[in-house]
């Protein structure tokens, strides 16, 4: 479905983010048809090019991200012709007078402004937006994490935001919730009727959210340095994959109701006791540099890996604890959410393999699909021997060429900002309860100021993160390579 006309103003368009993800994205949404004629790209940054320098750069990336041979000669044609550029100085006066100029050439026109662009300027160019009148009572801005490095700054940041902006004006992005097979979760609980009377502490033993990246981090050591898995991976991504997994029934699927109920479930977390906290860092092997040589910082205690054992303190899940992971430089790329159910409550079969609960696997990266495990008889005459196996559905197979083209993460987002749905944005209370929830976890480790432990690059994480589930009678799920 096509979307109404818009202009979208990219500050920080010659970036990495954009060039990489927003402008291919966007290209691609052109491709499925969802772009109207009339709509406006305009890049705006500090460099001084001409529109057909911009188009040129963005030619470029389209070839470097999407594959020459794979462009549409004609989409790519008429795409390159509704970008345009424009030189502004975030913190300066120049460009600003102009660009709404430009704007002002099409009043009815949406408009929205993606801030691609260091944190630090979110504030001062929210400000300038709404001081020159460019940025109206319908426009839509759009900030991406880090969303604050704490508690104090995000709320600093919302106060900033809120004073140029309303709430329903603002879309903050995380990425993770503009995955498939993320907003397929909340398909899956409560478009069936299968899964949610199980879905308690009554039934369900624990549940284990993981997302593994083999990558280390190369290239953006001097950001991640200072961040770390925690604020780079728990406070945002896997802190939104707990929210949907955990949260109640919303009685609509609209904003306010899916977010409600996400907040809801950050503020049930429990304080995570410094045991249930595991901290990591990768070391070289005979090929790879290790974090600090990767970070650029010999002495680094930044923590490449996180694993938490959290709890719920509500009704439904009481008893029934969350182990979360998450690290760079693992044995494989894999995201997933695994709902491990409790045994049955008594077992007719001696021959029960061991671990052989019921679990459903909701996979989010990669293969996006469902598994159920299931215990079975093995077949043959040797009598009731029992042997656990996959009911598996990859999208891909299920779904055949539908699953195909599916827009990635930020061409969906991008489109929801444009059609004013902020359900798959963060409301500024969700940001500032996240940090609020891991502000005492981080605080508690600088206190003790341990070095974080080391983990072999390709491996499954350290020790004390398998002793966190070992020690409860559980195991993690092995990291596919
Ligand atoms: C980003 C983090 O937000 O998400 C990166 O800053 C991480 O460190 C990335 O690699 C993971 O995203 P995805 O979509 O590749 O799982």
């Amino acid at each position: 479905i096509p979307v109404d006309p818009f202009d979208l103003v990219i500050f920080g368009a010659t970036g990495d983010l954009a060039r990489r993800k927003i402008l291919p994205g966007l290209y691609r949404r052109m491709c499925a048809g969802q772009m109207p004629q009339n709509a406006r790209i305009i890049g705006a940054a500090r460099s001084k090019l001409t529109d057909k320098g911009f188009r040129d750069m963005v030619r470029e990336a389209l070839e470097t991200f999407i594959g020459k041979d794979a462009l549409d000669k004609d989409v790519t044609k008429t795409f390159l012709g509704q970008l345009h550029y424009q030189h502004v100085d975030a913190s300066g006066e120049e460009g600003w007078a102009d660009l709404r100029t430009r704007l002002d050439e099409q009043p009815d026109h949406i408009r929205a402004f993606y801030l691609s662009v260091a944190p630090f300027l979110f504030g001062e160019i929210a400000g300038r937006l709404s001081s020159t009148g460019i940025a109206t009572s319908t426009s839509r801005i759009v900030v991406e994490k880090p969303l604050g490095h704490d508690l104090a700054s995000a709320q600093a940041l919302n106060a900033q935001l809120s004073q140029c902006f309303d709430e329903s004006q603002v879309y903050r992005i995380d990425h993770y919730l503009g995955k498939e097979t993320v907003q397929n979760l909340m398909a899956v609980r409560f478009a069936n009727a299968l899964f949610e009377p199980l879905w308690n502490a009554r039934h369900v033993d624990h549940i284990q959210i993981t997302v593994s990246e083999s990558l280390g981090v190369g290239g953006r050591g001097a950001y991640y340095d200072k961040s770390g898995a925690m604020r780079d991976m728990v406070q945002n991504h896997l802190m939104q994959l707990l929210c949907l997994t955990a949260m109640e029934p919303p009685a609509q699927y609209s904003a306010d109701y899916v977010r409600d109920e996400k907040l809801k479930v950050i503020r049930s977390l429990e304080p995570v006791k410094p045991a249930d906290t595991v901290r990591g860092q990768y070391r070289a092997t005979a090929t790879e540099p290790d974090y600090c040589t990767d970070a650029e910082n010999p002495d680094s205690t930044t923590e490449s890996y996180v694993a938490l054992k959290v709890h719920v303190a509500n009704w439904r899940w009481n008893g029934t604890p969350f182990y979360l992971r998450t690290g760079k430089k693992l044995r494989g790329r894999m995201s997933e959410i695994a709902v491990v159910f409790k045994e049955p409550p008594h077992s007719l079969f001696p021959t029960l393999p061991s671990h052989a609960t019921n679990s459903l696997i909701i996979r989010l990266q990669p293969d996006e699909g469902i598994t159920l495990r299931m215990t079975i008889k093995e077949p043959g005459p040797g009598g009731m021997r029992l042997v656990d196996v996959p009911l598996d559905m990859s999208f891909a197979d299920a779904l055949g060429p539908q699953s195909e083209g599916m827009p990635d993460a930020y061409e969906r987002l991008i489109m929801d900002v444009i059609r004013g749905d902020q359900t798959l944005f963060m409301r500024g209370d969700e940001v500032e309860a996240a940090w609020a929830w891991t502000d005492p976890i981080i605080a508690e480790w600088a206190e003790r100021a341990r070095k974080p432990q080391p983990y072999d690059a390709g491996g499954s994480g350290p020790e004390d993160a398998l002793a966190l589930l070992h020690r409860d009678g559980r195991r993690w799920r092995e990291i596919s390579v």
